[in-house]
Order: C-alpha cells, then sequence, then structure tokens
C-alpha cells in the first residue's frame, strides 16, 4: 500500500504510525524484529548524517530489504532533508517519501521550498512532509520554537500541496529538562483547517498518555529517534563492560534486543488509541 493510503487509512482510525530512525543495521534490526513481532507497520527513516554515514544505496537498500526479509509493511523516508539536491538524490535512490525541512525560513521561502519539492516528488510517485512552526533540533534550548499558527498551517498546505506536515505543538528533539506539555487545543484547531497528515517530531522522552491524547487529536506520523540510540548505546557501554567476548554478532544483538523492546511498547502507544 502507498504510505498516503495507509496514512489517510490510520488517520481515519485516530491510530498513529511510527517512524523511527535507523542508523546501521543493528539499529535497523532492532526495529524490523518489533514490527515484525506485533505485526506493525513502520517507517524507516534515515536523516543526511545517516546517509553520510552508511552511503546512500547502501542506507536505503539495508531498509528495504530489512522489510522484505523481515515481512514487515514499511516506507523508507528522508527525515529533516535540508536541500533540493539531498531530496533529489533520494527521489532517484527509490525512497517512497522525503521531508523537506524549511522550518528556519521565513513563510514565503519556506512555501516556494517546499512547493519546488513536491513538483519534483510528483513523477516518483513520492510523498512529501514539509515542516512549519519550529520544532527545536537536538541540542538546541527549547525556547527557539515558534508554535504552528493554524491560519498558516491551512495556507502552507493549500499553497504547497504537501501531503504531511510536521507541526510545533510543545516537543522538541532529543530529552527534555521537564516533562512537555503539549498544546492539544493548538494541535485540534491546526487539524481542523487542513487536511495535510499531520506529524509529531521529538516524541522521544513525550510520556505515551501525551502522544496518545496528540493521535486523538489529528496527529498520525509519529517520529522516534533519541530513545532509540540511547537505548542501544547504553546496553552496549554496559555489555562492554563485562563481557570480554570479541565477536561482535554476540555483543551487539544484546543491545539490539533492547531496541527491540522499546519499540514494541512504542508500536504499543500509537496502536491502541483509545477514545
Ligand atoms: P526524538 O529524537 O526526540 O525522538 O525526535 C525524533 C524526530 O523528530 C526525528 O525527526
Ligand atoms: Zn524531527
Ligand atoms: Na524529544
Amino acid at each position: 500500500m502507498k504510505l498516503k493510503e495507509k496514512l489517510r487509512e490510520l488517520t481515519q482510525l485516530k491510530k498513529g504510525l511510527l517512524a523511527t530512525n535507523y542508523y546501521d543495521l543493528e539499529t535497523l534490526h532492532g526495529v524490523l524484529q518489533a514490527a515484525a513481532e506485533t505485526k506493525q507497520p513502520v517507517i524507516l527513516q534515515l536523516t543526511q548524517s545517516s546517509i553520510d554515514y552508511m552511503g546512500l544505496k547502501t542506507a536505503v537498500n539495508l531498509g528495504r530489504n530489512g522489510l522484505e526479509e523481515f515481512g514487515v509493511e514499511g516506507w523508507i523516508h528522508l527525515d529533516h532533508g535540508g536541500s533540493v539536491d539531498l531530496v533529489q538524490r533520494c527521489l532517484d535512490a527509490g525512497f517512497d517519501s522525503v521531508m523537506i525541512d524549511g522550518s528556519e525560513l521565513a513563510f514565503e521561502e519556506n512555501v516556494r521550498l517546499t512547493r519546488e519539492v513536491v513538483e519534483r516528488a510528483k513523477s516518483y510517485g513520492a510523498h512529501v512532509e514539509a515542516e512549519l512552526g519550529y520544532v527545536a533540533k537536538l541540542g538546541q534550548s527549547h525556547h527557539t520554537t515558534g508554535f504552528t499558527q493554524p491560519d498558516e498551517a491551512a495556507a502552507f498546505v493549500e499553497e504547497t500541496g504537501v501531503d504531511a506536515l510536521a507541526v510545533a505543538i510543545g516537543t522538541a528533539h532529543g530529552f527534555y529538562k521537564e516533562e512537555p506539555k503539549l498544546d492539544i487545543d493548538l494541535l485540534r484547531k491546526i487539524a481542523e483547517k487542513t487536511a495535510a497528515t499531520l506529524v509529531l517530531h521529538g516524541s522521544s522522552g513525550v510520556p505515551h498518555s501525551q502522544v496518545q491524547q496528540a493521535i486523538s487529536n489529528g496527529i498520525c506520523k509519529v517520529n522516534l529517534a533519541t530513545e532509540i540510540k540511547n537505548i542501544f548505546m547504553a546496553s552496549l557501554k554496559f555489555e562492554l563492560a563485562y563481557n570480554e567476548d570479541i565477536d561482535l554478532r554476540k555483543v551487539f544483538p544484546k543491545a539490539t534486543c533492547k531496541i527491540t523492546e522499546l519499540v514494541k511498547t512504542k508500536l504499543e502507544m500509537v496502536g491502541n488509541v483509545g477514545g
């Protein structure tokens, strides 16, 4: 099924679709094992850094082959694409979906950039996500967050024809110093004014009840990155400290299993949203 159809179907059911970042074989397999065990679909995301780390072809083929091998329904997505050039390379490499992140630009500039990407993605049948409002990046002060305005969101989607919109409603990338408080009223107003799929970035560190409330009120795609990296590295450090084994094929899977446990709880979170 095309990603657009899947998102439409899930939005109607008021269910979320988890989008997890992968960085290498281990993080990918940790996620896929969780999706396979729970028979849930998943979006596999790559940032520019992960693409640079693995190489574009290797990165996308690793994801694609992994989906097939684990028997998981899923899509490969470019997360926070920073330029039309990168988007173009990802479209050529066969991504199902691309994000163009113009959230730091002025409204009109963001519209112009997003429209260009929507235009390019058309002939590939690829799905496009953009961001309006600003979700603080890793390590940035949360004060740089500018919440999404409902009227602007409506105009942005209308003018760009974009499929999905990342909204700023109180989340930030990475962990939080204090528990975040999502602005659900604002989200509801945004959802009322636009038919685009709404995306929640920065879900690491957000209590599950708040993510579920967001899904009940219009969010469908839920992005998760930091918690995956964190649990993998914490577990790996532990294993390396107490384990003499130099066979990485025996050591790494212990950390990979931790990702599977984590992602199963996140799949449950987005799939089982009550009322
Ligand atoms: P977290 O790192 O807070 O989970 O955010 C992930 C994200 O938004 C990826 O685009
Ligand atoms: Zn993000
Ligand atoms: Na976060």
